[in-house]
C-alpha cells in the first residue's frame, strides 16, 4: 500500500473576487520508504501540493490518504520544514526543537527532549545558538533550526519545502548527506516528499523525481543510482547528463509556453 496516496486532487484558493484552480486533477502515489523530489517552476503549487499532504489544506476534489486513511489535519506522523522555515519567536532555537519532539513524543521527559534537541542542533551545525531567539538568526540559521526540529521528531513522513534553499553550498552538501543518511537509519526508511530547484540536490536524494506544470503533474523519472551516494560518483555516470538534460528540457519547454501564452 502507498504510504502517501494523492488521487485526483483539485485545489484552489478562494478569495472575495476570485477562484484559482491551482491543481487540476493530480495523481501522486509515493510507495512506503519511497524518497520523492517534486521539482517545477515557481508558481507551479509545490508548496500547495505539500501543504495538502501536511494536512493545512484540505483538496476540493479528490482524496489526499496516509496508507488508506483520509488526510483531515495535520498530525506528528508527518513532520515539516516550510519554505518560510517558520520557527516560534518566543521560544528560544533550542525550545523551538524541544517543542517538535514532545509533540511527536509525548512520553518523553523534559531532560531526554532537551538532550535530543541538542544532538540535532549539533547535527546541524546549531549546537551554539540554542539559546538565542529566531530573530537573532540569520535566515540560512534558522532553516537549520526548523530542519533539527523536523528531524529530532523522528516522524515516518517529512515533507520538505526547499528545506536548503538559504543554505550556502558547503553547508547544503553536509545537510543533504546528514538527510540522506537518516533517513536511511534504523529499521524502516522514512517516507519523504521533498520539493527543490536544484536539479543536482533532486538526482543525488531521489528514488523519483516528479516534474510539475502549473497545476499538474507533467512527468516522472526513476533515478536508478545505489546509494549511499555522492555527488561525485554519480555524476561521472553517462545516464546522469542524460537525466539531467531531460529535467532541463522540461524547465525550458516551460519557459518558452509560458513566453507564448504571454504575447496571446
Ligand atoms: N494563500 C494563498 N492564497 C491565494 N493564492 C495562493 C496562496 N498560496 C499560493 N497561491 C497561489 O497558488 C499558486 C501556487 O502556489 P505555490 O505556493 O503552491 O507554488 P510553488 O510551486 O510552491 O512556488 P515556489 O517555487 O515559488 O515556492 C500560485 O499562483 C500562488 O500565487
Ligand atoms: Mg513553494
Amino acid at each position: 500500500m502507498a504510504a502517501i496516496d494523492i488521487s485526483h486532487v483539485s485545489f484552489a484558493y478562494k478569495d472575495h473576487h476570485q477562484t484559482d484552480l491551482v491543481l487540476r486533477d493530480v495523481d501522486l502515489h509515493i510507495r512506503d520508504g519511497e524518497f520523492v523530489c517534486i521539482i517545477g517552476h515557481s508558481g507551479c503549487g509545490k508548496s500547495t501540493l505539500l501543504n495538502l499532504v501536511a494536512g493545512l489544506l484540505l483538496p476540493d476534489g479528490g482524496r489526499v490518504e496516509l496508507s488508506g486513511r483520509p488526510i483531515d489535519g495535520p498530525g506528528t506522523d508527518r513532520a515539516m520544514v516550510f519554505q518560510h522555515y517558520s520557527l516560534f519567536p518566543w521560544m528560544t532555537a533550542k525550545n523551538n526543537v524541544v517543542f517538535g519532539i514532545r509533540q511527536a513524543k509525548k512520553t518523553l521527559k523534559k531532560n531526554q527532549a532537551l538532550r535530543l534537541a541538542q544532538e540535532y542542533l549539533q547535527k546541524v551545525g546549531m549546537e551554539q545558538a540554542g539559546g538565542k531567539y529566531p530573530y537573532q538568526l540569520s535566515g540560512g540559521m534558522q532553516q537549520r533550526v526548523a530542519i533539527a526540529r523536523a528531524l529530532a521528531m523522528d516522524s515516518p513522513i517529512l515533507l520538505l519545502d526547499e528545506p536548503f534553499g538559504a543554505l550556502d553550498a558547503k553547508r547544503r552538501a553536509e545537510l543533504q548527506q546528514l538527510l540522506a543518511e537518516l533517513w536511511d537509519a534504523g529499521s524502516r526508511r522514512k517516507t519523504v516528499l521533498f520539493v527543490t530547484h536544484d536539479i543536482d540536490e533532486a538526482l543525488l536524494l531521489a528514488d523519483r523525481i516528479v516534474f510539475m506544470r502549473p497545476g499538474k503533474i507533467e512527468a516522472e523519472l526513476k533515478v536508478p543510482y545505489a546509494r549511499p551516494r555522492l555527488h561525485e560518483e554519480i555524476s561521472g555516470a553517462a545516464s546522469y547528463e542524460s537525466l539531467k538534460a531531460e529535467l532541463l528540457d522540461l524547465f525550458y519547454l516551460d519557459w518558452e509556453l509560458a513566453a507564448d501564452a504571454d504575447f496571446q
